[in-house]
């Protein structure tokens, strides 16, 4: 007898179709997984095995059951196939009594506990995506990953608690829980969100951040301690847009992959906001792993990656940041094949030159290596705000979270309709090419930035960027030309350490 199920293997974000054979004949009582499996795929053999007893399956002990898992140049991870490889014992035993032809349109993923209880799994969201793109209709996974299942529409998804439950659904014994997709609620607040009312003064240190959300810029708070950086940086995600619903999914995917995904919240609604210490290792920043998994930069994608005291990073693990910052993605390569993961985020990084002493500028250039300021769009000067100030009543015309929020999405709302059929979605994304058709500079600018570049000895990645954030400040301010007080202010954000 030989039963074929099909399931899935993740590399990277995309899955690719794994068939999984089980074969039986007769001798000595063994079994046996083949086509390159990892130590979770060998040691599936036990699971299983104990799991079936305890639902109370007896397989006949005379008999070599061979796994295939096919095709056998891609490696295969992790617990996942527990479940097809119980479902193809059972069903090359007689136990399991459903026809070729319905197996056929059905896919299997999930981890077997002892007793024979279903357990989470990673990657299911992507799994669910290929199942589509391979015209299977149902996909059968663990109870608690249906949810995330149900997010891609065109496909059945099936949820089981247990071994027994499920065969119960497959001998049409009992009827399926329906699984409700997860609905998408709007974007809630972090409960560590800061709201910009709260924050005293500091109107140049805001106005750059909201300079940052609507163009999607990178942004150095440089400051004293106490200052208030930490308390800007969690302020700035409060001003991001929520995210569309195709965002949600790709985020939400990669948190799936890496096995992130938070409990009860089988979508992601909120934009990711990753604050990095920097004794992090390079592996679990940039993402890597025998199975390359996203690191950092990928759970940060369409969101915030927060360096606090940048300074301090290793300069190593800052110099691979450079790429990623480049690209928006990071290929991962390994002996078997590479991986690509998107990475596309807002780096927010806090420091304090101070702290390095007199002469600091040429200290901190040790670690921070030119190339990576260049990637730095807006450097602000976080100043202590007077105690009298702290003391006093906030301003009357302070901008709340909300304010600021409605100003940055009409100034991204002025980008889409800009790059309407460009594939890009903030300023921030635009190519040499974008840049000199869609941002087309008066005399009087060009004058402005060639004193600056002279002056402040900007490379050309520094000029480009330069543009791109006056870009955003006339963006801001409704303007369909750039002018030279775009370009005056987005200079001033282009200072002190660089030189
Ligand atoms: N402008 C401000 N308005 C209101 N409170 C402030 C302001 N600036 C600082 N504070 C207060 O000071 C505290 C410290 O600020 P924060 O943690 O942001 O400092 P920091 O610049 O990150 O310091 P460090 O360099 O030590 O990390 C805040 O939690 C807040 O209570
Ligand atoms: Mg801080």
């Amino acid at each position: 007898m030989l039963t074929q199920l099909t399931s899935f293997q993740n590399i990277g974000l995309e899955s690719e179709r794994i068939i999984v054979e089980v074969g039986i004949h007769n001798g000595e009582a063994k079994m046996h997984i083949v086509g390159l499996g990892d130590t979770a795929v060998q040691e599936s053999k036990r699971r299983v095995w104990l799991a079936l007893r305890s639902s109370g399956y007896h397989i006949a002990t005379c008999k070599v059951t061979t796994v295939n898992l096919a095709p056998a140049d891609i490696r295969k991870s992790g617990p996942r196939y527990d479940l097809p490889i119980a479902l193809g014992i059972m069903h090359s035993n007689g136990i399991l009594e459903v026809p070729d032809r319905r197996l056929k349109e059905m896919a299997f993923l999930g981890e077997l506990a002892l007793d024979g209880s279903l357990r989470h799994v990673s990657g299911v969201l992507s799994a669910a995506i290929a199942c589509r793109a391979h015209g299977i209709r149902t996909l059968v996974v663990p109870a608690v990953n249906a949810p995330e299942a149900a997010l891609i529409p065109g496909i059945t998804v099936v949820g089981a608690e247990n071994l027994r439950d499920l065969v119960a659904i497959l001998h049409r014994e009992k009827e399926p829980e329906v699984v409700i997709p997860p609905a998408a609620t709007p974007q809630v607040q972090a409960a560590d969100t800061v709201d910009f009312a709260d924050i005293r003064g500091q109107q140049h240190a805001k106005r750059a951040l909201e300079i940052a959300a609507a163009g999607g810029h990178n942004v150095l708070l440089s400051g004293a301690p106490g200052a208030g950086k930490t308390l800007l940086a969690r302020a700035f995600r409060g001003i991001l847009p929520p995210l569309s619903k195709e965002e949600s999914i790709e985020v939400t995917q990669i948190y799936s992959v890496a096995n992130r995904l938070p409990n009860n919240e089988p979508l992601i609604h909120a934009r990711p906001f990753r604050l990095v210490h920097h004794t992090a290792s390079g592996v679990s920043i940039v993402g890597g792993g025998q199975v390359p998994r996203p690191g950092e930069i990928s759970l940060a994608h369409r969101g915030v990656l927060f360096l606090d005291e940048i300074a301090e990073f290793p300069p190593q693990v800052l110099e691979v940041l450079r790429q990623p910052m480049e690209d928006r993605t990071i290929t991962i390569t390994r002996a078997n094949g590479s991986v690509t993961f998107p990475a596309d985020f807002i780096m927010v990084a806090a420091m304090n030159p101070a702290k390095y002493g007199s002469g600091s500028a040429q200290r901190i250039h040790r670690r921070i290596s030119q190339p990576l300021l260049d990637r730095i769009d807006l450097t602000i000067d976080v100043q202590p705000v007077p105690i009298e100030d702290l003391q006093k009543a906030p301003a009357e015309n302070t901008d709340s979270t909300a304010a600021i929020l409605a100003r940055v999405i009409a100034a991204r709302q002025r980008q889409a309709e800009r790059f309407d059929g460009l594939r890009l979605c903030t300023n921030k994304e635009m190519n040499v090419k974008q840049i000199d058709a869609l941002c087309p500079l008066d005399a009087a600018s060009q004058q402005l930035l060639k004193t600056a570049v002279d002056r402040l000895g900007l490379s050309a990645r520094a000029y480009h960027r330069t543009i791109k954030v006056a870009r955003t400040i006339a963006d801001l301010s409704g303007a369909d030309a750039i002018a030279c007080a775009h370009i005056a202010e987005a200079l001033q954000y282009r200072q002190s350490i660089e030189r």
